[in-house]
């Protein structure tokens, strides 16, 4: 079940919204780095299902229902690592509802304030919950690694997603100053910005061929599959990453690095 360099041996890792696409996929990738994981996810079914995967492959997982939003539910989740296998040793958190986002956030004098309020509970106070309650169960133990999952729009404008890039804003500055505060208890705490990667959720927009080629233009290389992300994860909970914290990483097929397929070069050379 380990790969051959057994990055995660023995690790205990918890995901969550590890039921799909991107966590389920840094789950699975955990455990074939030899981790012992608690998958977590909003929806039961779908943790357990990856947490037998998991099993199925010769790997050690339990599967735990948690919403991120409910402090009471994250506590839950920092015990049942803890009571099973004595720490908690590495958090990837990737809990976001991405339909919700991507069917109700706007531009911000069209948005409804409860898509709002909810956003910045689900996204930031999420982020905050297992934050705080994994980063003083680590605290405890004198070492940890936590990766939060933020996104490029968090880097970068994108028209229409206010709430969401406001959030993730929030998470990557929270990336840094937790960073800050906790590494001197041997906590480290970094994020991944993605830019498009194809989940579940965004599938719909890869099979129209109008906004596939629309995505396609905005990346140098081929939209990623949640697998592709995974490896970053594995390594940023490793100890092979130890000398980093507070650093945000995209891993985004070349978005932030380009201006779409445009001639601005050309555009600009009037007169020539
Ligand atoms: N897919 C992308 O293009 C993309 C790009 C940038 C960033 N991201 C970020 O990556 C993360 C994962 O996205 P994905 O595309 O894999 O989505 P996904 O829908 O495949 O997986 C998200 C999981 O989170 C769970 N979830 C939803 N609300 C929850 C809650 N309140 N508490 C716990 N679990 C909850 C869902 O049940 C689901 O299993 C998110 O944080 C998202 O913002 C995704």
């Amino acid at each position: 079940m380990t790969d051959k360099q057994g990055r995660l041996e023995g690790a205990v890792v918890a995901v969550t919204g590890g039921g799909s696409g991107i966590g389920r996929a840094g789950a699975v990738a955990c455990a074939a780095a030899g981790a012992r994981l608690l998958v977590t996810d909003i929806d039961a079914g779908r943790a357990e299902a990856v947490a037998a995967s998991i099993r199925e492959a010769g790997g050690e997982a339990a599967s735990l229902a948690v919403d991120v939003t409910d402090r009471a539910r994250v506590a839950a989740m920092v015990e049942a690592a803890v009571e099973r296998w004595g720490s908690l040793d590495g958090l990837f958190h990737c809990a976001v509802d991405v339909a919700f986002v991507n069917n109700r956030d706007a531009r911000l004098t069209e948005l409804d304030d409860e898509v709002w309020e909810r956003m910045i509970d689900l996204v930031l106070t999420g982020t905050y919950n297992c934050c705080k309650l994994v980063g003083r169960q680590m605290i405890a133990q004198g070492s940890g690694s936590i990766v939060l999952t933020a996104t490029d729009d968090a880097l970068i404008g994108c028209a229409g997603l206010d709430a969401y890039t406001a959030a993730k804003g929030g998470v990557v500055a929270l990336t840094r100053s937790f960073a800050a505060g906790i590494a001197r208890d041997g906590v480290r705490v970094n994020s991944i910005c993605p830019s498009f990667v194809s989940s579940e959720p965004q599938r719909a927009w890869l099979d129209d061929d109008a906004s596939r080629r629309a995505v396609d233009a905005l990346h140098l290389l081929p939209i990623p599959a949640p697998e592709e992300i995974a490896p970053l994860v594995v390594y940023l909970l490793a100890d092979e990453s130890r000398a980093m914290t507070g650093t945000v990483v995209p891993i985004d097929s070349g978005y932030m690095a380009f201006k779409a397929n445009l001639d601005i070069v050309g555009a600009m050379r009037v007169g020539d």
